[in-house]
């Protein structure tokens, strides 16, 4: 039987399929296994079913003699060195769609609860500082026939971009390629990222974390942002400057800022963007719905099992063909 290790228990619909076929074992803690854990693991593994929290970088496809496939229970595989799994001819697969719209709903909840400062009336409310209602008592912004703009126009830039429509908005996007199925269907426009940034009065980021992609949106860059703005982040952390960021909600160069994402998680306790208001801060929590989370355990088992009975895997992100 093929050893697979699995760094977490994921959904028992995605194991299920690997019961009886495969000699699988399981990291059982809620936190990831030490570096040294994994290591060891992936030298006596064929199969490593992995999440964004491990780094499956050289060493460890080094050490993994025998390792045939590395499904990622995600869909960035940011966490994973894929240069160095094709040239071992390690199958990297990941997780697309099926988490698109748990992300895009999450990314347009922290828009309407960063506009209208939803988390600090929440604390107001239960904390029995409610004396009056008050006509200047947490003033925010309107959402309804704003100017989105969308920064990564893939599948969860796009459904983002179909919740946007519901609201009447204006939206605008920034990538590298032109999309005009979508520009037809939606009646959105491709701007330079700059002119987006000015242009807009909500920027919500759907980009990979790549070598281009880290910090694109620096101090310059948030500089160029109204001040009634509101950036929205479910993609990477680090696509943002964190530490310009910070600066920018403290100084009130921004509206706020929703963010699912971190340049380190979890954050630190201690960082400063955890003192602000104007920032809603959540743990990395886009897809963590029921139905994309299962979704999710059976698209990563089954192609690891296609991989290792020598079928062609469904979403191999480093190769476009199964390997001889
Ligand atoms: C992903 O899949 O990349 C998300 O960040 C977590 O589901």
């Amino acid at each position: 039987m093929h050893r697979v290790f699995a760094t977490r228990r994921i959904p028992q619909e995605g194991l299920a399929i690997l019961e009886g076929k495969c000699h699988l074992k399981i990291w059982e803690e809620d936190v990831p296994p030490p570096q040294e854990v994994l290591l060891e693991e992936a030298a006596k593994s064929e199969g490593l079913l992995c999440l964004l929290t491990d780094e499956v970088d050289r060493e460890v496809l080094r050490a993994g003699k025998n390792l045939k496939v590395v499904a990622n229970y995600a869909v960035g595989y940011d966490n994973i060195d894929i240069e160095e799994a094709r040239n071992r001819g390690i199958v990297v697969t990941n997780t697309p769609g099926v988490l698109t719209d748990a992300t895009a709903d999450l990314a347009f909840s922290l828009l309407l609860a960063g506009a209208r400062n939803l988390i600090p009336a929440d604390g107001y409310t239960r904390a029995g500082r409610w004396q009056s209602w008050g006509p200047r008592l947490f003033l925010g912004q309107e959402v309804w026939g704003k100017t989105l703009g969308i920064v990564g126009m893939g599948r969860i830039g796009r459904a983002v971009a179909r919740r946007a429509r519901g609201f009447d908005m204006n939206i605008l996007y920034y990538n590298r390629s032109k999309h005009k199925d979508i520009e037809e269907e939606l009646g959105v426009q491709k701007r330079e990222l700059e002119d987006l940034l000015r242009d807009s009065d909500f920027v919500s980021i759907h980009l990979p974390l790549t070598e281009e992609t880290q910090n694109l949106i620096g101090a310059e860059e948030l500089s160029l942002m109204k001040p009634t703005a509101v950036l929205i982040n479910t993609a990477r952390g680090e696509i943002v400057d964190q530490k310009a960021l910070v600066e920018v909600l403290q100084d009130k160069k921004i509206f706020a800022a929703g963010l699912d994402v971190f340049a380190k998680e979890p954050i630190d306790p201690q960082d400063p963007l955890l003192s602000l208001d104007n920032v809603v801060v959540l743990p990395h929590i886009g897809s963590a719905s029921y139905a994309a989370r299962q979704k999710m355990a059976i698209m990563a088992c089954s192609d690891l099992l296609a991989v290792l009975e020598g079928r062609e895997p469904e979403n191999p992100v480093n190769f476009s063909g199964l390997q001889e």
